[in-house]
């Protein structure tokens, strides 16, 4: 990875408080990143500030739900209030989810589709004029159930497929304007993701059915991610499974659809049990 690719530039990443989106801005931060923190927790992330940067000047934490477009503007505002400019935006905050459609309120795919899509989508719209003037970079952080669906996250994959669909369009909208459109989609990467995923009645999972210390690290990623961003990439997809699935999913979908079942199937706690 070329390191010197992120000195000075302004980057935004959404759900910076926790896991892929916090080792992002702990890297783009090393490497000399002005890094714009946005989440909910706003505590937690002004604590964590100054392990981004040594210069307190080079971060910014703004309390953001993704979900409610007013604070999406607010955060682009006072970006450009601070720094002038946005270079990169990562569309990372996200929530997941683990049960069957048929048990399923309705409440848990709103949910999922207001912050996983919908902020995504306000995100980028206040902060494209100055993506398009910086000639800069966008990313949706979405995973491999945006390629290859997984049972019990009716909400998950279909945000995730709708994040790529979005995002693979604006590409093309804007393919002789200089504004990079990065689909990135982790594998299994240990984190928070699965303790704060919805169940069925909308409440949180409150545990893993994975063991999380056998997944990538959130450091592992988001060193993929910065390597991503600097080779100005339009898609990538992680983990040799997550790879060999998405491939599967193309080729053999009935197949695919076979060893998905059995997959999660033998998962703790498994929704089909
Ligand atoms: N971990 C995996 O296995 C995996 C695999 C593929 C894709 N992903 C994707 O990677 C992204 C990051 O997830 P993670 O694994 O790092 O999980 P995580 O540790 O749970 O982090 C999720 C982040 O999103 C933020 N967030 C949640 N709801 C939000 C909202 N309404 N508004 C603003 N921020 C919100 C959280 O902050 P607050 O709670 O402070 O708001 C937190 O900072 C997600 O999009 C996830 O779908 C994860």
């Amino acid at each position: 990875m070329n390191r010197t690719y992120f000195k000075d530039k302004v980057i935004i990443v959404t759900g910076a408080s926790s896991g892929i989106g916090l080792a992002s801005a702990r890297l783009f931060g090393t490497l000399g990143a002005k890094v714009v923190m946005a989440a909910r927790s706003i505590d937690k992330m002004l604590a964590l500030a100054p392990e981004i940067s040594q210069n307190e000047d080079d971060v910014l934490c703004v309390k953001c739900d993704v979900s409610v477009e007013d604070d999406c503007r607010n955060l682009i505002e006072a970006t450009v209030a601070k720094f002038g400019r946005i270079d990169i935006l990562v569309n990372n905050a996200g929530l997941s989810m683990r049960a069957m459609f048929r048990d399923l309120d309705l409440k848990v795919i709103h949910r999922l589709m207001d912050v996983n899509f919908w902020g995504t989508v306000y995100c980028t719209k206040y902060a494209l004029p100055y993506l398009l003037e910086s000639k800069g970079q966008v990313v949706g952080v979405i995973s491999i159930a945006g390629y290859s669906a997984l049972p019990a996250r009716t909400g998950y994959g279909s945000s995730k497929y709708a994040v790529r669909g979005f995002l693979d369009t604006l590409r093309i909208e804007h393919l002789k304007d200089g504004l990079n459109v990065l689909v990135f989609a982790p594998g299994y990467t240990a984190s928070n993701v699965r303790n704060a995923a919805l169940v069925a009645d909308g409440s949180e999972q409150g545990s893993t059915p994975l063991e999380e210390g056998k997944l990538m690290s959130a450091e592992q990623c988001a060193m993929y991610l910065a390597k991503g961003l600097s080779r100005r990439k339009s898609e990538m997809i992680l983990t040799g499974l997550g790879r060999a699935t998405v491939w599967a999913h193309r080729l053999f979908p009935r197949l695919t659809d076979r060893l998905t079942y059995g997959f999660v199937a033998r998962e703790a706690g498994s929704p089909f049990k």
